[in-house]
């Protein structure tokens, strides 16, 4: 299989620079390089879905609300998304955890309308610094993975792509080290495993994100069970972003 690459483009791109961006990425970027999917803001769906059209890359959305019924000012449906074109969705960024104070239950709530819509959801997990420092990574990954996935039949993992995005890594120019990610990688797998099945554990898709450059990527290439990655900064830039895609597959 292809890796998977995600770019999250965040709060970044207006409806004008998205086309500028898309012209000038798509001009070089080969549609059989990789299993794209790029999560744009809700305001470049539209122009995005045109410029996709008959490419093979996949559209992503960054957030979606917890269900599609009435009274959700300022919210957007999992309806209003599949009909954007958009195909997945990230689901408990640590920004929205910590800026928007998105909770387990609110997490698992979104993951569960994707699904309903039809979408793979994009299941950010990772501990935080002091997390880290206190030697509880492997323990945040399963507390957080077990509530994000409560509910779930193992079928509909087929649906789900777990990011293992270190809340430390994101934004700050620090990677974990390969031996790292491996060790964070089997333990999500082994989560997998015990609460659904050996099988669910070896097939979850999982990718890791934070601080991805075209100098570093390539420690993130050969990770054993590692699926793909994706990449936050690092994707404005169609000429740096097109560097990581190419280092990577
Ligand atoms: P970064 O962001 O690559 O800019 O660190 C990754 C992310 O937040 O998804």
């Amino acid at each position: 299989m292809n890796k998977i690459v995600i770019a999250n483009f965040k709060m970044n791109k207006t409806d004008k620079e998205t086309k500028e961006y898309l012209i000038n990425f798509l001009a070089k970027y080969e549609d059989y390089k990789s299993n794209l999917i790029m999560a744009f803001p809700f305001t470049s769906l539209a122009t995005a879905k045109y410029m996709l059209d008959g490419r093979k890359i996949a559209l992503g959305a960054q957030n979606i609300c917890e269900d599609d019924k009435e009274g959700c000012t300022g919210e957007i449906s999992g309806k209003m998304l599949v009909d954007c074109g958009v195909k997945y969705v990230i689901v408990g960024h640590s920004e929205r955890r910590n800026k928007f104070k998105e909770d387990s239950k609110k997490i698992n709530n979104k993951i569960k309308n994707a699904l309903k819509n039809r979408m793979t959801a994009i299941v950010c997990v990772g501990e935080s610094l002091v997390d880290r420092n206190i030697m509880n990574t492997l323990s945040t990954l399963k507390r957080q993975i077990e509530d994000a996935l409560k509910g779930l039949y193992e079928n509909e993992l087929e649906n789900i792509i777990i990011a293992y995005e270190p809340v430390w890594a994101i934004g700050s120019g620090k990677t974990p080290t390969a031996k790292e990610v491996e060790l964070a990688v089997k333990s999500i797998r082994k989560v997998i495993s015990d609460d659904f099945s050996s099988k669910a554990g070896e097939q979850i898709k999982i990718v890791y994100g934070g601080s991805l450059t075209p100098k570093n990527i390539g420690v993130f290439k050969d990770i054993k069970g590692l699926d793909g990655v994706l990449v936050g900064r690092g994707c404005l830039d169609s000429n740096i972003f097109i560097q990581i895609i190419n280092s990577i597959i």
